[in-house]
């Protein structure tokens, strides 16, 4: 056929062609069994974990939230330097808004009428002096109260400390309340409200969930069994849950989460993708080097009191910080990750003949024998074929 145009029919000639590779067929229990095995497990690999565990055939987004809270509840202190105080939600929770996170006040150490004077600095090795000559005008400690005036006077009848201008009398902050001032603060309720989107998917929803009515909203709170779709928590619950004991933990204060986990499968009814709430304590509760523990910080009342003079009240908080820590990935069905992973399980088989071609020359008796079959060797000195495609031609 081949005629003049020879550029053009060789061109033909390759254009309609269609390689395909010579296969080996070898009868072999050893081999055909490890053949086999390797196929299993990677066909169960694919379907097990990248197809039913991992959802390798979904696309996947995650969670974007918005989180407000509430907590209601009154408690009786009895602190001794106020008496008797009842204490609703805008004395203990303070600050009154934050994001994500709300803080109650369960323990307080309260000093009252501070008023800008001098007054004896707290006795510790650096303060206590002898004479005015230990005490230096002017020096102010970054861990002390105040600063020195240069004097040396009576902090007690036995002990003589520097004196400072500062916020006097000096908070003395060794008698922490135990138990808990508001012991009370287990039976307070929270109500979390939490809306998500997964914008991917243009899909929102709440942890008010649809079927909950206002009426089962004013009654109801969390119960791991009886009540798991409740979006209010009395802290206790949140407390135990975790493992620790509240009393215990009103006393120095710590910081708790709540973790509302949204992961959604959105293949499957809207209505199966609902909240999982759990908690955990966050900071750290070392039982064995218990230095600083808890969580406390100092604020102030402020007043002038009858002679036009500014007073204020000295308050150290010590509370339960709850952070609100929301997280989820949601996945429905798309083509491409899809197609990304057939492809990746596909390659994945190709390994089955590396495996076996290595136990079929390595370990086999016949493994000579094999070889040639499978190899042709080419001398360039040569102009016949060699062995190996004899026997392939046979
Ligand atoms: C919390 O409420 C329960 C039941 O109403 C009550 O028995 C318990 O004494 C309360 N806790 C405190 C510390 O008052």
């Amino acid at each position: 056929m081949a005629r003049g145009n020879g550029c053009c029919s060789s061109f033909c000639k390759c254009f309609f062609e269609y390689e395909t590779p010579r296969v080996l067929v070898i009868q072999n229990k050893c081999v055909g069994t490890i053949n086999r095995l390797i196929q299993a497990s990677i066909v169960s690999y694919v379907i097990g974990y990248v197809c039913v565990i991992q959802q390798g055939y979904q696309d996947t987004d995650s969670v974007i939230s918005s989180v407000t809270t509430k907590v209601k509840g009154t408690a009786l202190a009895n602190t001794s330097d106020l008496g008797v105080q009842v204490m609703d939600v805008a004395d203990y929770i303070i600050p009154p808004q934050m994001e994500n996170s709300f803080f109650v006040l369960t323990n307080m150490i309260v000093t009252p009428n501070q008023t800008q004077t001098t007054c004896p600095e707290l006795p510790n090795p650096s303060t206590i002096c002898t004479s005015d000559s230990d005490c230096t005008a002017g020096f102010s400690n970054p861990r002390g109260n105040g600063i020195q005036t240069g004097k040396c006077v009576n902090y007690s009848d036995t002990i003589k400390t520097c004196e400072v201008v500062a916020w006097c009398p000096l908070e003395i902050d060794t008698n922490l309340p135990k138990p808990a001032l508001l012991a009370e603060a287990e039976n307070f309720t929270v109500l979390i409200k939490n809306s998500i989107r997964y914008p991917k998917f243009n899909f929102n929803k709440r942890n008010i969930l649809p079927h909950i009515n206002s009426s089962y909203l004013k009654r109801c709170t969390f119960d791991r069994v009886t009540d798991p779709h409740c979006p209010i928590f009395r802290l206790k619950d949140i407390v135990t849950e975790a493992g620790e004991d509240f009393q215990t933990m009103a006393v120095n204060g710590g910081v708790m989460g709540i973790l509302i986990d949204w992961s959604c499968d959105l293949d499957l009814s809207e209505k199966r993708c609902i909240p999982k709430y759990s908690f955990r304590r966050l900071d750290n509760k070392n039982p064995t080097n218990n230095v600083a523990p808890g969580y406390n910080f100092r604020f102030a009342k402020y007043y002038k009191d009858c002679d036009d003079i500014d007073t204020r009240t000295l308050i150290k908080a010590y509370g339960i910080c709850f952070d609100v820590i929301v997280f989820g990935k949601a996945g429905k069905f798309d083509m491409v990750p899809t197609l990304v992973n057939i492809g990746a399980a596909l390659s994945f088989l190709s390994l089955v003949n590396a495996v076996c071609d290595w136990v079929v020359l390595t370990f086999l008796s016949k493994r000579d024998y094999y070889s040639k079959l499978k190899f042709i060797h080419v001398d360039e000195n040569e102009d016949t074929l060699s062995e190996g495609t004899m026997y392939g031609t046979q």
